[in-house]
C-alpha cells in the first residue's frame, strides 16, 4: 500500500523529511479495524514528532493522527463497527499513523462518521475535537448543559484548529461568553464566524480577568499573565507542555485551578474508559448532523502525497494557521 513516512528526523524542506513509500498492508487483529483511508487531517502534534533530532528509523515511521475512511475488515474481537462503515478518529502516538492506505486503529476510540459530512470535512474534526471537547468537560468541569452559561472565557489561539471548535463547543454547548484571541483580519473573521463575542489580539498585551482561559498557544509564554487574567476561583486549562519549571505560587492567592489535557492520554495507558472518546467522537457526530457544530476544514490541499503534506507541515510550523488543513484522496 501507499504511505508517508520517515526514517530520519530533518527539517521539513530537507528532500527526505517526508516520503512517498510502498509498505505492506497491515491485517487487523484484535480490537483493531483496518480502515481505508479517504482524508487525513494535518496537526501540529505531526510537526512536533517530526522535528529534527539524531535518531534514524529502521522501517519507516508513519505519522497522522486525523483521519476518516472506510472499515475493510475487522479484527475477531470488534464490536462497535462492521467492514463497510464510514469512520473518523484521531488514532495513537503509540502506533503507527494514518498517513497511509490503510490502517490499524482501536475501536474504542474511533466514531462514526458524520453523516452530513463528506470525508475530507470530517477528517478535519477528531482530534481538536476530543482535545476541547476532554478538557473544557471532563477536566475543568465546564457544564455541557448550560449551568454555567453567562461566564467569561477567555480562548488563548480563537482561530487554530482547536480553538476553532472550543469556540463552538463554549458557544453553543456551554453557552459562555466567548472571548476569542486572533491577530490578523482573516482570524479574526473566522472566530466571530464561529460565535466568539470579541476577539483581542495577541500580539498585544491582553486584558480582562476570565471566569476560565483555554490556552492553545505557549503555555511557557502566557504563564506569567495568567494570575492577572483569571478570575478569583477561575480555572485555567493547558494543552500544551511547559518546557521548564513554573511557579504555581503565583496562583495561589485567587485559588485558581491548572487542568492539564493530554488527547492521546486515553489511548496510551489504555485506560479503562478509552472507549469515552467512541463514545464522545460519535456524540459530536449527532450535534454535526444536528447542524449544531461545523467543521473546522479550510483548506484541502489535494491528494495524500509527500508534497502535499511537506506543504502541510510547513504551514503549520510557521503557526498562523486558520482552522484545519486536510489533504484527500490517493
Ligand atoms: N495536549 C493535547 O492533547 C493537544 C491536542 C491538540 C493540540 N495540542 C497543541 O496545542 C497547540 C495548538 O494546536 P492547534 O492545532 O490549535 O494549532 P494551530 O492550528 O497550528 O494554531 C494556529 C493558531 O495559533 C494562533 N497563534 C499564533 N501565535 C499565537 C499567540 N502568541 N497566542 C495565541 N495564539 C497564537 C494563530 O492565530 P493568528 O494567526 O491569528 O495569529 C493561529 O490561528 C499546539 O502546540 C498543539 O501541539 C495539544
Amino acid at each position: 500500500m501507499k504511505a508517508i513516512g520517515l526514517y530520519k528526523y530533518l527539517p521539513i524542506d530537507h528532500p527526505e523529511s517526508l516520503l512517498d513509500l510502498e509498505v505492506e498492508t497491515p491485517v487487523a487483529t484484535g480490537h483493531d479495524l483496518l480502515v481505508g483511508v479517504k482524508a487525513i487531517s494535518v496537526n501540529p502534534v505531526d510537526t512536533k514528532r517530526r522535528a529534527p533530532k539524531d535518531l534514524v528509523e529502521k522501517t519507516p515511521k508513519i505519522l497522522g493522527f486525523d483521519a476518516s475512511g472506510i472499515v475493510e475488515a475487522v479484527g475477531p474481537d470488534v464490536t462497535l463497527f462492521k467492514p463497510g462503515d464510514a469512520v473518523y478518529y484521531a488514532g495513537s502516538v503509540i502506533r503507527q499513523g494514518a498517513n497511509c492506505e490503510f490502517h490499524l486503529v482501536d475501536e474504542r476510540i474511533v466514531g462514526r462518521k458524520p453523516a452530513s459530512l463528506p470525508f475530507a470535512e470530517a477528517a478535519a474534526m477528531p482530534l481538536t475535537t476530543l482535545t476541547a471537547w476532554e478538557l473544557m468537560f471532563d477536566r475543568m468541569g465546564i457544564s455541557r448543559a448550560g449551568a454555567h452559561a453567562g461566564k467569561t472565557v477567555l480562548i488563548l489561539g480563537g482561530a487554530g484548529g482547536v480553538g476553532s471548535i472550543a469556540i463552538q463547543l463554549a458557544k453553543k454547548l456551554a453557552r459562555l461568553k466567548v472571548v476569542a484571541s486572533a491577530s490578523r483580519p482573516e482570524s479574526i473573521a473566522w472566530c466571530k464566524g464561529l460565535g466568539a463575542d470579541e476577539t483581542v489580539d495577541h500580539t498585544q498585551p491582553i486584558e480582562g480577568e476570565y471566569d476560565f482561559v483555554l490556552c492553545f498557544s505557549s503555555s511557557d509564554l502566557y504563564w506569567p499573565a495568567f494570575p492577572r487574567l483569571v478570575k478569583p476561583q477561575g480555572k485555567i486549562g493547558m494543552i500544551v507542555r511547559t518546557t521548564k519549571p513554573v511557579d504555581l505560587a503565583i496562583l495561589h492567592d485567587k485559588s485558581i485551578t491548572v487542568c492539564l489535557e493530554g488527547m492521546f492520554t486515553r489511548s496510551t495507558f489504555q485506560t479503562p474508559d478509552m472507549a469515552a472518546q467512541h463514545a464522545l467522537l460519535d456524540e459530536t457526530a449527532g450535534l454535526i448532523e444536528a447542524g449544531l457544530l461545523k467543521t473546522t476544514l479550510t483548506r484541502n490541499l489535494g491528494n495524500i502525497h509527500a508534497a502535499n503534506l511537506k506543504l502541510a507541515h510547513k504551514m503549520l510550523e510557521e503557526g498562523h494557521v486558520t482552522g484545519k488543513l486536510v489533504l484527500e484522496g490517493w
